[in-house]
């Protein structure tokens, strides 16, 4: 294949020209929020985007790395701020590297053990998650939270394992402050 060439746009934060765009609304998300009324409420109330990713299009094969933008919407479902679904790769032996270029989150990190990490983003840091973590950026500021990423091509995505035994944490604003929390359970 031929080499291939992204620009990425600042305002508002795109990769371009060929990237595939995704979209995810507060509809896409049903079950991810713990407030479920809330989100309902804000679907009702215009189904805002939540977030979007921006991937060109290099071949799902060994050996590529695909690469993207993802750009996160502040927001919140009641004190829970907006996030995305969360993955473990498909194929555990493979890591990512993401590199925030504006805004202010965290990375939920998790592993089959249970074991939980949080690491803050925001430009300026590089975020290394090693093979077999799960791993979900949450945005706890008042702009957008736009990072690249980079992971080998044939990694895969898992979301049922998330779906099914979610994150051991939440992230929830408390006075205006995210707040790290425990989730209840076994
Ligand atoms: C790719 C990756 C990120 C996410 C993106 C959206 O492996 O980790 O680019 O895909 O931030 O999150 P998900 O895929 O969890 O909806
Ligand atoms: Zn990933």
């Amino acid at each position: 294949m031929d080499p291939i060439r992204s620009e990425l746009t600042w305002e508002p934060a795109q990769l371009g020209p060929d990237a595939v765009r995704t979209i995810r609304r507060t509809s896409d998300l049903r079950g991810l929020f713990v407030d479920a009324a809330s989100l309902e409420e804000l679907v009702r109330a215009g189904d805002p985007v939540v977030y979007e990713t921006y991937e060109p299009s290099i071949p799902e094969g060994p050996g590529h790395l695909r690469y993207g933008l993802t750009v996160l919407y502040p927001g919140h479902v009641g004190r829970e701020y907006f996030m995305t679904r969360g993955h473990f790769h498909l194929r555990r032996e493979t890591a990512e590297v993401y590199v925030p270029l504006r805004g202010r989150g965290v990375l939920v990190l998790q592993d089959e053990l249970g074991r939980c990490r949080v690491e803050d983003l925001h430009p300026g840091v590089v975020v290394y998650v090693p093979p077999g973590w799960a791993h979900r950026s949450v945005n706890t500021g008042s702009e957008p939270l736009v990072f690249f990423y980079v992971y080998p091509a044939d990694a895969g995505h898992d979301y049922e394992t998330v779906a099914r035994s979610g994150f051991r944490v939440r992230v929830l604003a408390q006075d205006g402050h995210p707040q790290v929390v425990p989730v209840e359970g076994p």
